[in-house]
């Protein structure tokens, strides 16, 4: 584990007994296995190659290190990821686990994820689209809209926001969850513009954010307000590939993790 980059927050939630989450995103997984075709392997061992460079321009645009552990194979990180996952109390994945949502990537994701022996939220980021997504699997949890993990005294609120857009659907749905008073961890993909990122995430062009772009539903604005409140204690999301960690409003903070393809992680301890 000392080959990951983990990042550790307190987050303190009146009414919740200490728990701690780990929080990864954008692995994005390129693999081949023994059942993959040899025009899949081939496709796959070029997006390795791919995303060697991919990965190593956002390090160094932000400052990070490229070492070997940090370029090690997108599966050994992803192996690493969720064996720090297992130490903690639940593990929330912010989207793009996966890069071509291939056979051998769902193979390799169902491995991980049956690895798991905690409790985990899984979100679509823009890689992964539900529909491509097969029925029957631990990653199925993937395809729906809204997703809630119940940990008793606290509730992990997935959105699938993976094409930037919050349906009135899924506006509604966290509503009522929210109504409910329980002290709530939101995980989507792609972040929300904040007032103290907004130099630094909407420089980026509006493919990396989910408000204020040409066509912006505005479902998109209320779904920021609705979560920028209590019972809200955290936002998670991913998909930029830096650290992003800034106050959204009311002492709620969005606390986006940089990429886990070079083993980037956050550990959160939620609670009193
Ligand atoms: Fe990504
Ligand atoms: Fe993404």
């Amino acid at each position: 584990m000392d080959t990951l980059t983990i990042t550790r927050y307190y987050i303190p939630a009146a009414g919740v007994a200490k728990k701690t989450l780990c929080h990864f995103s954008d692995v994005h997984l390129t693999a081949y296995d023994d059942l993959s075709t040899p025009e899949e392997k081939e496709k796959a061992l070029q997006d390795t190659q791919g995303w060697m460079d991919t990965r190593r321009f956002f390090a160094e645009k932000y400052g990070c290190p490229t070492g070997e552990a940090q370029m090690a194979d997108s599966r050994l990180q992803f192996s690493r990821l969720i064996a720090l996952a297992n130490t903690v109390d639940a593990a929330v994945m912010t989207g793009d686990v996966m890069n071509n949502v291939t056979p051998a990537d769902i193979r390799a994701t169902e491995t991980g994820f049956a690895a798991l022996t905690v409790p985990f939220v899984s979100v679509c980021g823009n890689h992964e689209q539900a529909d491509k997504l097969p029925d029957g699997m631990l990653l199925s949890g993937m395809k729906q809209p809204v997703q809630v993990v119940d940990l008793g005294d606290l509730q992990l609120v997935g959105v699938d926001n993976s094409d930037r857009i919050i349906t009135p659907e899924q506006l509604a749905e966290v509503e009522a969850l929210l109504a409910t008073g329980k002290p709530t961890v939101i995980a989507l993909h792609v972040p929300m513009l904040t007032p103290d990122n907004y130099a630094a995430v909407y420089g980026c062009g509006e493919y990396f954010r989910m408000n204020d772009f040409d066509g912006c539903p505005p479902e998109n604005d209320r779904f920021r307000t609705l979560v920028s409140a209590a019972p809200v204690v955290a936002v998670l999301s991913g998909h930029l590939h830096f650290q992003c960690v800034t106050e959204i409003a009311n002492g709620v903070v969005q606390y986006g993790v940089s990429q886990g393809i070079t083993g980037n992680v956050h550990l959160y301890t939620i609670g009193e």
